[in-house]
């Protein structure tokens, strides 16, 4: 039995992209060739890449997160003035890659070994989240692995969070969810979920409503607020 606070806990859900991937990690494989200009780029493209999320499930003009992650990164390099093909198509390939944080494989296997239930929801599509969980190693300790393209519409519409429940059969106040994007947080505990808040980038809490169950700087401290009863 694992308890967060006072509440009793069947599943642990995790986002992907920026809470177990380092969505930073494709532009800073190619730094050599960006020069300082790489945060810039890594920041513009993840920050288009979510708004396009958010725009395309406003409009009802769904496409894929493969689509979008193109789409944004174009914007972000024409934004900074680079033109090059070729390095679009190298961005992209690492974006398929992406390196998980260092502790991630660690917790999971912990969480595996303590006979806790872990899965994944993302935006991802699924063959970028099926490329990003096998390049990490961390196939075996996951259950599922949910992309909202089952549901045809981006986080954070509620029919996303309700896929968890209904695909694993956990009502939602039994959820954990970890996320490091506080909008994501926000649309969790909105829905239902419980939630913990992996703040990895000291990010203020956004002004919508949700309550945060507790919030921690990574992973690594996931045993520090999800005890063992
Ligand atoms: C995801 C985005 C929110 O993985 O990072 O769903």
């Amino acid at each position: 039995m694992l308890l967060l606070s006072d509440h009793e806990i069947d599943l642990c859900l995790f986002d992907a992209y920026g809470t177990l991937f380092d969505v930073t990690a494709a532009a800073a494989e190619k730094q050599s060739e960006l020069g300082d200009q790489w945060q810039a780029l890594s920041s513009l493209w993840r920050t288009k890449q979510i708004e396009y999320t958010w725009l395309r499930s406003l409009m009802g003009a769904h496409v894929d997160f493969w689509q979008v992650t193109g789409d944004a990164l174009d914007f972000a390099m024409d934004t900074l003035g680079m033109e090059n093909p070729r390095l679009r198509e190298e961005l992209m390939m690492l974006y398929r890659q992406l390196s998980a944080y260092p502790e991630v494989k660690g917790v999971l296997a912990k969480l595996r070994e303590d006979g806790a239930r872990a899965a994944i929801l993302s935006n991802g599509s699924p063959e970028m989240l099926a490329s990003a969980v096998k390049n990490a190693g961390i196939e075996e300790y996951l259950e599922d692995v949910l992309s909202v393209e089952s549901v045809g519409i981006f986080k954070v519409h509620a029919s996303v969070y309700q896929l968890a429940v209904d695909r694993l059969g956990v009502p939602a106040d039994r959820i954990c969810f970890f996320s490091s994007n506080g909008w994501d947080v926000a649309g969790a505990s909105h829905f239902g979920y419980r939630v913990v808040w992996v703040n990895r980038f000291g990010q203020k809490k956004e002004r919508v409503p949700h309550e945060i169950d507790a919030e921690i700087a990574s992973l690594d401290e996931l045993e520090r607020v999800l005890v063992r009863k």
